[in-house]
């Protein structure tokens, strides 16, 4: 990657590509999935559907399913473990909420820790047979099918994987009802199930790149004024972007285009372009939070460099994340010399501060290490950061991107993947 003229594409969409491989094993029939994003958190939803008796090949820029159709599925011979991912975990207990046979889900031990409670009591008040741990977390333990009641849903939780997760029970069922969620979250399953059609046909479709990892090059560019160049074939769903509106509100200025692409399945992309920035602090609370979820590792740190207070609000969900997200990015940026404390709903931050060298770690949290490698590009001293092995969640290629940015404006860039 180099400055100016040149232009990078994201890799393919995490949570599109996990909703697709679902809803392509729920198909009658043989599809192709280009620019999938190959994680090791998606690699966890393939694992778990090819336990479940779905065929899929995997090759460098697609991915092949021979979906089964609605009651195709096969009781898995052992537990399916999620690793990591929360996406495989919440939206494959829907799934298999509607399955005739017994099945099991776990994770890694973060994903042990993360909220299922409300999920498995919806789906339960539904008619399914689902139990979580006395702590309210996976294992998740699934019992064939007993009944069928039809009745409305309302989420609490700000959580697009619960929504999801009843859609696809419902999906699943053949059953109509309402749910009523306490926040816009991101409508990538509905966008897909309008996409597929219901019952589900086998359609190729292209993943569209992904916004939450072009986010890390965006805050890249932000954060060194060296270092500029275009960002195409990304994700443009209004429930995705929010971090584009904060960093407006905080006086980054950049040209969006918009482009209608059929192949990507009803979604919005474009590209995006970095002008002018010259940062001041801002409030973030609201609606903003749910469409900005995955970016506020990278807001703490951008609103590090910015003039004045920056305070994030009616952000608690964000202690839910692969790690209690409010403490890790506090904890990290103020190792690195940050004004930032912790409120009990989100966190406030006092610039701007040159932040220094550190020894930090990722907490093994995939969006903590990568904001901590952003830090380190435009921090005086060196930023040593442990636990990197974690960026393979979301985003394989992260560390040698940043590396070849670094060499680009001169900086040092260690990273201690054990
Ligand atoms: C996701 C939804 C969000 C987000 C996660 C992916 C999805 O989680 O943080 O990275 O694919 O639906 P919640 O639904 O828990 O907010």
């Amino acid at each position: 990657m180099k400055q100016s003229s040149k232009a990078w594409s994201p890799p393919g969409d995490k949570s599109i590509t996990h909703r697709a491989l679902i809803l392509a094993s729920l198909s009658e029939g043989k599809l192709e999935l280009l620019n999938p994003l190959i994680s090791k958190d998606t690699q966890a939803t393939i694992e778990a559907l090819q336990a479940l008796g779905v065929e899929i090949k995997i090759d460098e820029k697609k991915i092949t399913v021979f979906g089964k159709g609605l009651r195709g599925l096969k009781a898995p011979q052992k537990i399916i473990d999620c690793k990591n991912s929360g996406t495989t975990l919440r939206l494959l207990t829907g799934v298999l909420a509607a399955q005739n046979f017994p099945s099991e889900l776990t994770g890694d031990a973060s994903l042990k820790m993360r909220p299922m409670q409300e999920l498995v009591d919806a789906l339960v008040s539904l008619g399914a047979q689902v139990e979580c741990s006395p702590h309210g977390t996976a294992p998740i333990r699934i019992g064939a099918l007993s009944s069928r009641a039809q009745r409305g849903i309302s989420l609490v939780s700000p959580s697009a994987q619960f929504k999801s997760a009843l859609q696809l029970y419902a999906l699943c069922m053949q059953n109509h009802f309402e749910i009523l969620s306490s926040s816009k979250t991101r409508d990538h399953t509905e966008k897909l199930l309008s996409f597929f059609g219901n019952p589900p046909k086998a359609r190729d479709l292209k993943v569209v790149g992904d916004f939450s990892s072009a986010a890390f090059m965006i805050a890249l560019q932000v954060l060194n004024p060296g270092i500029r160049f275009k960002i195409e074939n990304v994700g443009l769903n209004p429930t995705r972007i929010g971090f584009l509106d904060v960093l407006q509100k905080m006086g980054v200025k950049f040209q969006t285009q918009s482009e209608t692409k059929k192949e990507f399945a009803n979604e919005p992309s474009g590209s995006i372009e970095i002008q002018n920035v010259t940062l001041k602090g801002t409030e973030i609370s609201g609606e903003l939070i749910p469409r900005s979820i995955d970016e506020f590792p990278l807001i703490a740190l951008i609103a590090t460099q910015a003039k004045g207070k920056t305070s994030v609000k009616d952000a608690a969900w964000l202690k839910t994340k692969e790690t209690n997200r409010i403490q890790t990015i506090c904890e990290s940026l103020k190792l690195c010399g940050a004004q930032i404390h912790a409120t009990p709903d989100g966190f406030e931050v006092d610039g701007p501060t040159p932040l220094q060298g550190a020894s930090v770690s990722s907490y093994q949290d995939h969006r903590i290490g990568m904001m901590l490698c952003i830090a380190n590009t435009m921090s005086l001293g060196q930023i040593k950061i442990d636990d990197l092995e974690c960026v393979d969640v979301s985003f394989p290629d992260f560390l040698k991107l940043i590396k070849s940015s670094s060499d680009l404006i001169g900086g040092s860039f260690e990273t201690h993947v054990s």
